[in-house]
């Protein structure tokens, strides 16, 4: 692709153009892609329905624009380098052209076990080489996959497989964390006591921990591939055909199927990662998500893939054998673009400096952030201590809804600011509105992020359930998208993302609905009542904190919260597992029987001077024992 932003003047000239004369814009970077059909028209949209179509009629597989359409000069260079969780197991360097055959032989695979275009196939894999092999096998033959983080629990997973009735399912026997194997193959066994749609299951060896394997129902993912034909015709697929469902949180007590389509997501996941990162042919680009996340999709598979880069794949943990490994692998693989979470980095910033000075890290260029906001002190660490305070840090914000980076600084060529993602890229047209939706014009305002075009990549509904996506984004602010973020807008127009200002929690970058977890909590058969709210924590960026009102007869107060955060680590899984749980003798709620959690928010935050007004309280005196029962 030559659409690469190469100074700031070029920057701000791709930007006006873009949101001057939008079709013109995306028409000519999607020109550079191979399509089996032209499109009709470059977009077609109403932000009410919503109805949002990019690249109409066009025709195209995403893994002949990995594959075929690059082949020739890339064949033998290097797409995936997976490191494995133990340094001392061999490593693995796949090219193009191998990856391209194991594709093409496990798209055939599933294809024997009875699946095509159209159906829904869960991904629920460690960080292995075998997991992108499914997502684009999947793509190949016009499967949609779901990826599911490996940690979720097995109701987690089995709601996700019944919301988009999966047909079949791929995982492992297990996965090595650290110095853990973990079972992974039980859990979708128990998930699949809970569901009815599942045909096939698709297990690869990775642990060699015995598992049980159902006859007719449960392949060795070796013997899947075993004799099938190793060439499989790209199936075409409409611009706005789906391409994958990726569950998220909401505000909501139940996870959202996020859609996103073929055409959009190709052409600007291929588009922002190269102008973001600076990608040049040769680097070696490393992204440290997890492929059940947004991030490890759009920035460990689709993006980088499509750009002919080779990304790194690593399958361990930060601190695993020690809080040296994320620069071992830099230095290793000479690492060009390093993308993490800021949770991962004040991780690690705990540890010292000693643990990174072995290392030269002379390779890096560009070094990046997504998730979370970044505090300064992090920011900081990480540019000085990893950047060596010569590389560009592109702190980028986006979320799982709009598929690719909306708001960075493009690597090198607009300027960075500590804990500011800074400027939106090219085709982002940002607002920021008050509460009563009236857009805040000029600098030095703070409101609610909104956008107010569409993009390529954005979602395009919640699956089975177009209602909730209209009005999850699309209802708060007429004719908007509204992200559920607040931000401010500098003196100098720069960006700085100030958190939810919904009922959303961002536990080290991963999302969690405070509804989803209370759900889990009012499970327990002594909850009566609980209310969740998140609170400042040191590396997490904000932990959990948990109030319920329980019956507590005959039972210990310390034995009944370890029973809770059991009890939200079996619905959910760890990541959900409260930080603290208080017993309360009450919560406060207001006459109409809403729970104020502005209240309880200051409590977890240890904030209790000014409590605001409380005397509209229902029962303003619970507040007292409330705040007296806080031991934090
Ligand atoms: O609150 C924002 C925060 O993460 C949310 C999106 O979460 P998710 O869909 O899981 O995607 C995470 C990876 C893209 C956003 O609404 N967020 C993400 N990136 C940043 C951020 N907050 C501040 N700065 C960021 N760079």
């Amino acid at each position: 692709m030559s659409d690469k932003i190469q100074t700031l003047t070029g920057y701000f000239h791709e930007y006006g153009k873009s949101v001057t004369n939008p079709e013109e814009f995306w028409a000519k970077i999607a020109d550079s892609f191979h399509w089996q059909k032209r499109w009709d028209k470059v977009v077609e949209w109403d932000f009410k329905g919503p109805n949002v179509k990019w690249f109409v009629n066009a025709k195209l597989n995403i893994t002949e624009n990995i594959f075929e359409r690059n082949m020739y000069t890339l064949g033998d260079k290097p797409a995936i380098i997976w490191e494995p969780n133990d340094p001392k197991e061999q490593n693995q360097i796949i090219t193009y052209k191998e990856l391209f055959h194991r594709v093409n032989q496990f798209a055939n695979a599933m294809k024997a076990q009875g699946v095509g275009k159209g159906d829904r196939v869960i991904i629920y894999m460690p960080m292995i080489p075998e997991a992108a092999v499914a997502m684009l096998a999947c793509a190949r033959i016009g499967a949609i996959h779901s990826v599911v983080f490996a940690g979720f629990s097995s109701s987690a997973l089995a709601d996700r497989i019944n919301d988009c009735s999966a047909k079949m399912v791929l995982t492992s026997d297990g996965n090595f964390r650290g110095a853990k194997s973990i079972p992974v193959k039980p859990v979708v066994d128990e998930a699949l006591e809970k569901t009815s749609t599942v045909e096939k299951v698709i297990v690869y060896q990775r642990t060699h921990e015995n598992v049980s394997m159902k006859g007719g129902r449960d392949i060795w993912w070796h013997d899947a591939i075993d004799e099938v034909p190793d060439v499989c015709k790209a199936e075409e697929m409409d611009s706005e055909d789906m391409l994958f469902i990726l569950y998220t949180s909401g505000s909501t007590g139940k996870p959202k199927g996020v859609v996103h389509t073929c055409g959009g997501y190709m052409v600007y996941t291929n588009y922002s990662f190269e102008n973001v990162f600076q990608y040049s042919k040769g680097d070696v680009y490393w992204c440290t998500a997890d492929v059940g996340w947004i991030t490890g999709h759009s920035y460990i598979v689709y993006g980088p893939l499509l750009a002919g880069a080779t990304t790194v794949m690593f399958e361990g943990v930060p601190t695993f054998p020690d809080a040296g490994r994320f620069w071992k692998i830099v230095d290793k693989y000479k690492v060009n673009q390093f993308y993490t979470a800021p949770t991962a980095i004040r991780a690690l910033q705990a540890f010292g400096t000693d643990p990174v000075s072995p290392y030269k890290l002379d390779s890096l260029k560009v070094i990046g952030s997504v998730g979370e906001p970044i505090n300064e002190e992090a920011w900081h660490w990480y540019h000085s201590h990893i950047g060596k305070g010569k590389c560009p840090l592109v702190d980028t914000w986006w979320q799982t809804e709009t598929g690719g980076i909306m708001i960075s600084p493009i690597a090198g060529i607009t300027p960075t600011k500590p804990s500011y993602a800074t400027l939106p890229l090219p085709g982002i047209q940002l607002v920021i509105v008050d509460g009563d939706g009236k857009e805040l014009q000029g600098n030095s305002v703070e409101g609610n992020l909104c956008i107010k075009y569409p993009w390529p990549s954005m979602l395009r509904t919640t699956y089975g359930d177009h209602e909730r996506c209209k009005q999850t984004y699309f209802s708060t602010f007429k004719n908007l998208y509204f992200t559920g973020d607040g931000v401010k807008r500098d003196e100098d127009g720069y960006y700085r993302i100030l958190g939810r200002v919904d009922d959303v929690i961002n536990v080290s970058g991963h999302r969690m609905g405070t509804a989803e977890v209370e759900n889990a909590i009012n499970e327990h058969p002594k909850v009566v009542e609980s209310a969740v709210v998140g609170f400042p924590h040191d590396i997490k960026g904000q932990g959990i904190y948990a109030f319920v009102i329980c019956d507590m007869e005959g039972r210990s107060e310390e034995n009944l919260i370890a029973e809770i955060k059991e009890t939200v680590n079996k619905i959910i899984g760890p990541i959900a597992r409260p930080d603290h749980i208080q017993i309360v003798p009450g919560l406060p709620k207001t006459r109409s029987g809403k729970i104020m959690r502005r209240i309880l928010r200051k409590i977890a935050s240890k904030d209790t001077d000014n409590m605001g007004d409380i005397s509209t309280l229902l029962n303003p005196e619970v507040v007292e024992a409330i705040k007296e029962g806080a031991k934090l």
